[in-house]
């Protein structure tokens, strides 16, 4: 359920009634203290005064009007004219009831759509960095939180599988398989990279059948396509490897690389001249754009073709954000990628648009990211400045993780202890990045991930735990708790039930604007009120069995609500730690 939204309609309809016009907004919020309820709603003074009413009146009006018959135990006019919601307890305590019940804890799918994601999209031949870390890690977790909500999700790994480097490349794996190379020798895809560029610079017959390479595998030489294939595949392999241990939900089949568009480019930049729309500039097709200036304060010219023919990766983008439209049908496209390329996107949408590919409702937003920054405050790099892996990376998460769990907790059997490791370590990477809000920029500190306290992976974990061993303790049959009602007597219960029924507020923030920070804040927020419901609300220790009861479920709730809320994040959970 999402409360908000059912008092916003609510109070939207009274203030309707009371002659406001259909464009008005209750601006329901969360308030943000005790004393204005539960609920406040702030768009009353705009309406008043479109109206020239005063907003006070028009407030009284307004609740008047309004039905929350059971929903509202109290509501009252506050400072110039905000309405301030105090909720109803046993209407809160069904709506517990009824999310307990429900496998999705009563979150309703909204109307559904298909939505294309584009995430991860590392590059062909170039080992996965952290750069690709922030794309994936953050795509999947909105991707997770769309399948949640009822939508059909298309995976899109835009890989970058396509570019004059690929002669080059086939030219080296060629020279290499001539010399039986080990796939070893294969596996390190930067070294290899560096190799064949090494090759193309100082060996003049090489960088010749390199250039002859390009263009044959450009006219689909079956000999080029096959041995570009194998590059494709090998790096793949290797990202599924990352994919996997990072719990993301990609999958070979999700690729669909820059090469997949190839067919649709000629066509494109065919039509964008008959639409008048790119003209020749010293030999190239220019799409100029009114609406972004060059350093001279002029309609800054975008390439879409070069002077030798070659298309460009705004082409690509041009041509993908038409095949998601009309080959995948869908009605929202999302692209991941870091903020430097938002320019690049807005340029290639705008073109889209203008030379009409996809109607006005279909949405297409680019999700950019800010870097990561080391402890320096300067992009992330190795100690000798060069770009950390991937893999690399979560090798050491996995080794800082096991000395902080050999030294907490050592009652756990090597294999809890392993599965442990594995969930703090991995998840700690991952929260530190999904808790932070995506377009700013972040510092990278293995300290602050690791710790157990504040809004971290392993504080997220622990406390799911400690109400896993309440149950462990609490020896009541599912039976038992499911008769029992849910009372919420004291404040701190009664915190913590509106905590709880606020999780689709916060995952539908995640779906629309895909800002999984969102959601880790709830999540942090939910655990907190927990802890001090836990500390002042005897649970098992308690002499009234229907409190004891009561108490119970609401500890039952927030356990699954956590664990639901990690899993859309993408983190493990684990029994005991
Ligand atoms: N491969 C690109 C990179 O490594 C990211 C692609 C993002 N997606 C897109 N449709 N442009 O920077």
């Amino acid at each position: 359920m999402n409360i908000q939204s059912i008092l916003s309609d609510k109070i939207k309809q009274a203030m309707c009634q009371a002659g406001a016009d259909e464009q008005c907004d209750a601006l329901v919020k969360q308030s943000s203290k005790a004393q204005f309820g539960d609920y406040q709603a702030n768009g009353i003074m705009a309406a008043a005064k479109k109206l020239g009413l005063n907003p006070r009146d028009f407030a009284q009006k307004v609740l008047d009007l309004v039905d929350l018959t059971n929903i509202a135990e109290k509501t009252e006019i506050a400072g110039p004219g905000f309405i301030n919601i105090f909720l109803d307890k046993n209407w809160l305590a069904e709506n517990l009831q009824l999310a307990l019940q429900d496998k999705k804890l009563g979150i309703k799918a909204e109307e559904i759509q298909t939505i294309v994601a584009d995430y991860s999209s590392p590059n062909v031949a170039k080992e996965m960095h952290v750069g690709h870390l922030r794309s994936t890690i953050i795509g999947d977790a909105v991707v997770r939180t769309l399948e949640f909500l009822g939508h059909k999700v298309i995976r899109a790994n835009h890989v970058g599988d396509w570019g004059t480097q690929f002669g080059m490349l086939i030219a080296y794996l060629e020279k290499m398989e001539n010399e039986h190379a080990s796939a070893m020798e294969l596996a390190d895809l930067e070294a290899f990279y560096r190799a064949a560029k090494e090759h193309y610079d100082n060996d003049e017959t090489f960088a010749e059948k390199a250039r002859n390479y390009v263009v044959k595998l450009q006219s689909g030489d079956e000999y080029c396509r096959t041995m570009w294939k194998k590059l494709v595949d090998i790096t793949m392999q290797q990202n599924q490897h990352n994919y996997n241990r990072l719990n993301v939900t990609l999958t070979e089949n999700d690729v669909m690389g820059e090469s997949l568009y190839n067919p649709m480019l000629p066509e494109i930049v065919a039509d964008l001249k008959a639409q008048g729309l790119a003209v020749e500039d010293e030999g190239a097709q220019v799409v100029y754009l009114e609406e972004f200036k060059n350093k001279d304060g002029d309609p800054m010219g975008v390439i879409v073709q070069k002077k030798d023919g070659g298309f460009l990766y705004t082409t690509t983008d041009i041509a993908a954000a038409k095949y998601r439209c009309h080959t995948l049908k869908a009605d929202r496209a999302l692209v991941f990628s870091d903020t430097r390329q938002s320019q690049h996107m807005q340029q290639a949408w705008l073109i889209t648009r203008k030379a009409g590919y996809v109607p006005e409702s279909f949405q297409l937003e680019h999700k950019n990211f800010g870097m990561m920054l080391g402890k320096d405050g300067k992009p992330f790099k190795t100690r000798s400045g060069g770009t950390v892996k991937l893999a690399d990376l979560l090798d050491e998460a996995i080794e800082r993780a096991d000395k902080l769990i050999s030294e907490k907790s050592t009652a756990l059997s090597a294999e809890e202890k392993a599965a442990v490791v594995e969930a703090v370590g991995i998840g700690s990477v991952k929260y530190a990045d999904l808790s932070k809000n995506r377009t700013t920029d972040y510092v990278f500190d293995w300290d602050n991930m690791l710790s157990f306290e504040g809004n971290t992976a392993p504080y997220m974990q622990y406390a799911y735990t400690r109400i896993r061993s309440i149950f462990s303790k609490a020896n009541i049959s599912n039976e038992q708790l499911h008769q029992a009602q849910i009372q919420l007597a004291d404040d701190k219960e009664r915190l913590l039930a509106i905590k709880l029924l606020q999780f689709e507020e916060a995952v539908q923030v995640v779906a629309k604007e895909g800002t999984p920070h969102i959601l880790c804040a709830y999540l942090y927020e939910l655990a907190g009120l927990f802890s001090s419901f836990y500390e002042h609300c005897p649970i098992l220790n308690n002499d009234d069995e229907n409190v004891k009861l009561s108490r119970l479920k609401l500890a039952l709730l927030t356990e699954k609500t956590l664990k639901q809320g990690l899993d859309l994040l993408g983190i493990k959970t684990v029994e005991k730690m």
